[in-house]
């Protein structure tokens, strides 16, 4: 029987820790400011900004949102991020993802100041996680890299499998798995023997949006199976990307849906904030 990760637990201990950042830097006369930016209706999108809102609040960072309608041009949205550019109290930009159609996501994300995209979207932040020169990770990704380390499982020489190719998760994830020496592979919708694949994998990272993708079957006995799916099913209730009761059986360790990788992720976008706001202002968090 597999042993739970608890991402809610590990990300109140992120949490705390961001915290007391904030508070030693508030005592230096630096503070941390975060702008969210929301267009559109989309329901899951206005859940996750009201917990980074929430979250913002319990570590001390100033937040502010920003709520569009629909029909916002792209061009409204770029002057928006150009002023959210230029404000001195923000230093993390946010734009909730996914975007109306007829805005171009990409023109968005290249738009705002790679010092102040919290999310590591940037092309010139992606390029520098490419070659392993960072200030900040993409907040999924790097809050796995935690919820792994938890388990003590070594990554070095392992065979790592991440089922998903998105920009926001399964690219940066394999990259930060490839970077800790894991031996790596990429499957998506268009990959022959999935099964045999992610039966190999010691770790495996499921991010493609399919409900309960992942049964007992694919995965090879005692590995760590971290699932990043959030699907909605038809009877409202919340299911991830790996069918958890079936896996628990075989895995070593596992994420619960709800309760994993989403409280990670809030977790490591208020750490990036703070890392921010200290390069921005030439900071240092002093250490007692
Ligand atoms: N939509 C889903 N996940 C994310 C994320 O991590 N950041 C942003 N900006 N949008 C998202």
């Amino acid at each position: 029987m597999a042993q739970i990760i608890d991402g809610k637990l590990i990300s109140a201990k992120v949490k705390d820790q961001v915290k007391e950042q904030v508070e030693k830097l508030n005592k230096q006369g630096v503070s941390v400011g975060l702008a969210v930016v929301l267009v559109g209706n989309n329901p899951a999108s206005r859940v996750y900004v009201n917990s980074k809102k929430k979250a913002c609040a319990a570590v001390g960072i100033y937040s502010e949102e920003h709520t569009l309608p629909e029909e916002t041009t792209e061009e409204e949205l770029l002057s928006l991020v150009q002023k959210l550019n230029a404000d001195k109290k923000i230093n993390g930009i946010l734009v909730q993802l996914p975007l109306p159609r007829h805005i171009d996501e990409n023109k968005i994300i290249n738009a705002i100041s790679p010092e102040k995209d919290v999310d590591a979207f940037h092309p010139q932040n992606v390029g520098r996680i490419m070659i392993g020169e960072f200030d900040f990770l993409p907040c999924t990704p790097a809050g796995i890299m935690e919820l792994i380390a938890s388990t003590g499982v070594e990554i070095t020489g392992k065979r790592c499998v991440v089922i998903g190719r998105s920009n926001i998760v399964g690219k940066p994830m394999a990259m930060l798995l490839l970077h800790k020496n894991g031996t790596v592979t990429i499957c998506h919708s268009k990959t022959q023997n999935l099964a045999e694949i992610c039966r190999e994998a010691d770790i495996l990272v499921a991010a493609v949006g399919v409900p309960k993708l992942v049964k007992k079957d694919m995965v090879k006995p005692g590995a760590v199976v971290i699932d990043v799916g959030m699907n909605r099913l038809d009877d409202g209730s919340l299911c991830g990307d790996v069918d958890f009761a079936d896996v628990q059986e075989t895995a070593g360790y596992i994420t619960p849906v709800p309760g994993g990788v989403g409280p990670m992720t809030i977790a490591m976008l208020m750490q990036n904030t703070v890392t921010a706001a200290v390069l921005q202002k030439n900071a240092v968090v002093i250490t007692d």
